[in-house]
């Protein structure tokens, strides 16, 4: 993969950057900047180089409409004001645009260009549309790792049409996450968590190889329990897991690495109730299993001491509501302090993971936090993703 920061000359050179501002929007305002935060960085590169760069993004999912909620309008703004540069949003046909007359004056250093999924075309990942906006720059930079795994135009079939590089935090997230499962500094542990077990079970197969512990948390470990004859009263569950959970425990077991699970729970009458401790053969038929209990988070920070590494996916229990938080918060102050003393190489990733660390204000006190959701998962599964390999 050519990173951005060897090539040479930038100058004048006209930049086509694929970023992921895909960030959530309520009545037309950003309720969390962080992916725009995060490639500042890369923005501030460029135009120190001298370039002239066009940004392409999408936001939401308006399937090939023009959808005026779904406009980039305000984060175009919020852009602009972070990095104090005007810049320009053109809303023009992509189909109309002229290369020539792309930039109002020599002056002009960004545009940004409208939504790309008001084109079915980028989705479809079509080639002549991915030649139109390859027309339109010399240089391609993907800098939207968490777009990556998306075989669309501007992220895949545009790497066909102009050399084409990684951005700045593109190369932080596959670093990050190269270092989690092939660089491992031993003991690793994952935590992973989140409602249901069947999307991760390609993960859990993927990392009981390199692993040593796989503490399941969340609403997936409800299954677990189940599995091992416990009651889990109103829990949500997915039905017919056994068998795959069954493969799991085989497959620790061949690859010497542990499979952990609640041994206490905290469980609630409902989501938006208060929180009685239990052990996990007590558990009532009327009860919601909603966050792990205190023997449990004796048990996950004990393990975090001892690791080296560790990878966190997936909240302990129902974060929305605090009196199921504590699971959750405990495992994040635990990492914290041990990345305090710089003992332990930490990452964390995924949307509820993320919503939760930024919550407690310790987004910073991770090694690493990824951006991405979808990505982030794709990639720990030892998927290849679709950007990713075009770049190589
Ligand atoms: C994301 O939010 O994970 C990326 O922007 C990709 O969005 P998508 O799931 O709509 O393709």
């Amino acid at each position: 993969m050519k990173k951005i920061q060897d090539q040479l000359d930038l100058n004048q050179k006209k930049i086509l950057l694929r970023l992921d501002l895909n960030v959530p929007l309520e009545n037309g305002k950003i309720t969390d900047t962080n992916r725009i935060d995060k490639i500042l960085p890369t923005l501030k590169f460029l135009l120190k180089n001298n370039s002239k760069i066009i940004i392409l993004s999408h936001v939401g999912r308006p399937k090939g409409k023009i959808i005026n909620e779904l406009s980039l309008k305000p984060i175009c703004e919020d852009l602009n004001n972070k990095i104090n540069q005007n810049i320009r949003l053109v809303t023009q046909n992509l189909n109309e645009i002229v290369s020539k007359n792309l930039f109002n004056s020599p002056n002009e250093k960004i545009i940004m260009l409208e939504n790309l999924r008001f084109y079915k075309e980028e989705e479809e990942n079509d080639n002549d549309f991915a030649k139109k906006l390859a027309n339109l720059a010399d240089i391609y930079v993907n800098d939207a790792f968490s777009c990556s795994h998306r075989s669309h135009a501007s992220i895949h079939k545009i790497t066909k049409f102009l050399p084409s590089y990684s951005g700045l935090q593109l190369n932080l997230e596959v670093n990050a996450l190269n270092k989690i499962t092939s660089e491992i500094k031993k003991p690793i542990t994952c935590i992973i968590g989140g409602s249901k077990i069947s999307t991760k079970i390609n993960i859990i197969k993927n990392l009981i190889p390199k692993f040593n512990n796989i503490i399941i948390v969340g609403g997936m470990a409800n299954n677990i329990l189940k599995y091992k004859g416990c009651e889990i009263g109103k829990s949500i569950k997915e039905e017919n897991c056994d068998q795959i959970i069954k493969q799991l425990f085989e497959m620790s077991e061949r690859e010497n690495c542990k499979i952990l699970f609640p041994v206490d729970v905290a469980v609630g009458k409902n989501v938006d109730g208060i929180s009685e401790i239990k052990n996990i053969n007590k558990v009532l038929k009327n009860e919601l299993i909603l966050d792990i209990g205190p023997k449990t988070i004796k048990i996950i920070n004990d393990i975090i001491e001892s690791s080296n590494t560790v990878l966190w996916n997936g909240p302990a229990g129902y974060f929305e509501n605090p009196n199921f938080a504590e699971g959750s918060y405990e495992i994040a102050k635990k990492i914290v302090e041990k990345n305090k003393k710089n003992s332990i190489y930490s990452v964390a990733g995924g949307g509820d993971t993320v919503a939760l660390l930024n919550n407690i204000g310790v987004f910073n006190n991770f090694d690493f936090v990824s951006t991405a959701g979808g990505a982030f998962l794709e990639y720990l599964e030892g998927k290849e993703l679709p950007g990713i390999k075009a770049l190589n």
